[in-house]
């Protein structure tokens, strides 16, 4: 099983409630770069048996899609569970995302289910870290995506839960979630995992949303969950590289190519020190740029 290729473009991921239809059909016309149908949260428990079957037909009407689709089912342990791992298994969406994490064991219970079924290889599984045990556990969750059979590829925040658990309040919520944020980013790093920040609620506010995005490319995040349309285009344009990184990236690229510095693993670079490390990193980042890029033009009209 090989890393999270952080070439792939996960900048804005959006949540769509599985029980508004009209959202769920617009969600494949917007410009994100996944979409996570829900059927936990943002469904109420009157309202689960219309999801699922919203969702089932929606998947039925357009089972290709231009980018990643993940459904995220209710926990095992909830009385919706069991239904929902069978009902996103045959919808065969990209990934299944797991609620509340709070160990291992409730991914490898996912997993298990989807074996049963004989779901392909390719059908991943996403997991929530919003629990304070599913943050102390993170590390160990993150390593499953290195195991062959445990399907993990991503682990996603849920602040608001995160915060509920925790027992803290307010505007001032994110501040002090902080550092277990960035024990989730050095889990994922260290497993390998892709992993997404959590969502901006107010989603009138623009520059806010426009600003948190921005923070979370700087912790590490690879993109953001979000819940509104208009959060898409600020999330595209924090997780994408910035124009003057791309052009000295190529930069880098072109140094490391030239006669002088064949074979070399450490070359001087506009005043200081480029190892191979950084070339990989430039490469990286020109790979995420040419998606990007790709992407636009494959959204514009
Ligand atoms: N995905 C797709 N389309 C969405 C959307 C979403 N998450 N949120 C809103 N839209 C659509 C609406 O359907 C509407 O489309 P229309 O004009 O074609 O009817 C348009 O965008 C404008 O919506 P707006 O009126 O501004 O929002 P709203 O008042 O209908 O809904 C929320 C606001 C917050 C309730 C809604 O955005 C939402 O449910 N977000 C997701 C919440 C969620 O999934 N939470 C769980 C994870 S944290
Ligand atoms: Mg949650």
């Amino acid at each position: 099983m090989t890393d999270f290729d952080r070439a792939q473009l996960r900048r804005s991921v959006l949540y769509v409630p599985g029980d508004r239809p009209r959202a769920v059909s617009k969600a494949e016309t917007l410009a994100a770069d996944a979409i996570i149908f829900d059927l936990e949260d943002a469904v109420a428990p009157g309202a689960k048996a219309d999801a699922r079957e919203t969702v089932r037909a929606h998947f039925a009407a357009f089972p290709a899609s231009d980018r990643e689709r993940v459904i995220r089912i209710n926990a095992l342990s909830t009385p919706w569970g069991t239904e929902d791992v069978l009902a996103a298994r045959a919808a065969m969406p990209d990934a299944i995302l797991i609620p509340k994490a709070d160990d291992v064991a409730d991914v490898l219970a996912v997993a298990d289910a989807l074996d049963e079924t004989d779901a392909a290889e390719t059908m991943r599984l996403w997991a929530m870290i919003e629990t304070p045990r599913g943050v102390l556990n993170a590390p160990a969750i993150a390593d499953l995506s290195r195991q062959s059979g445990a399907r993990l590829d991503c682990l996603v925040v849920g602040t608001n839960d995160l915060a509920k658990e925790a027992g803290m309040a307010g505007a001032t919520a994110r501040q002090h979630l902080h550092a277990w944020l960035m024990q989730i980013v050095l889990a994922a790093k260290a497993g390998g995992a892709c992993v997404l920040d959590g969502v901006f609620n107010d989603h009138k506010d623009a520059a806010g949303c426009a600003a948190e995005c921005r923070q979370g490319a700087e912790m590490g995040f690879d993109g953001k969950t979000l819940i509104h349309p208009a959060q898409i285009a600020p999330a595209n344009a924090a997780f994408a590289p910035a124009a003057e990184d791309i052009e000295r990236a190529r930069r880098l690229v072109a140094a490391f190519a030239s006669d002088d510095n064949a074979g070399k693993g450490v070359i001087a670079f506009e005043g200081s020190m480029a190892e191979l490390l950084h070339l990989k990193q430039a490469e990286r980042l020109l790979a995420r740029a040419a998606a990007a890029a790709q992407r636009e033009r494959s959204e514009s009209p």
